[in-house]
């Protein structure tokens, strides 16, 4: 598994713990910034990792701002991008056997660093249910990327 990070300056301090968590697991990963606390927009960073997951360069990604917020929202404009935004493990793991989700947001203004790893750990190790009802929904949300609602 390969997996795609990215942050904005509210997650900048969380994104460390995040790094030494895959080094220590062996996974293997992209850092698409940012690297500093200069204030920058969590969309730039948003959509550096998504791409790395549509384009199939990634398997996952994560992402980390203030809360979450702004980069799920922007993880979910991206076709081919399902983003679970999580603060507590059963979500996480919910996101990924229902919704198949690809990618995964949370803020480091919301959770700690035990926390996220949990979180992180129960989004990598988890396996979408396959279930007909979940393939079914997963596949009415693929269609509704390509929905016109003007
Ligand atoms: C940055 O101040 C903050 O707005 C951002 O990290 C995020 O929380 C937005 O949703």
């Amino acid at each position: 598994m390969k997996v795609a990070i990215g942050c904005d300056h509210g997650g900048i301090k969380l994104k460390p713990v995040l790094i030494d968590y895959l080094n220590k697991k062996g996974i293997e990963f992209i850092d698409v910034g940012c690297f500093s606390e200069e204030s920058v927009d969590y969309n730039d960073f948003a959509e550096k990792v998504c791409e790395k997951v549509v384009s199939g360069d990634c398997d996952r990604g994560i992402l980390i701002c203030g809360t979450g917020i702004g980069m799920s929202i922007v993880a979910n404009k991206i076709k081919g991008i399902r983003c679970g935004h999580c603060h507590d493990v059963f979500s996480a793991k919910m996101t990924r056997e229902h919704n198949d989700a690809n990618v995964l947001a949370f803020g480091e203004r919301v959770i700690g660093p035990g926390l996220m790893l949990e979180i992180v750990d129960a989004f990598l190790n988890t396996e979408f249910s396959n279930g007909e009802r979940h393939i079914r929904r997963v596949e009415k949300i693929k269609q509704l990327e390509d929905r016109n609602f003007k």
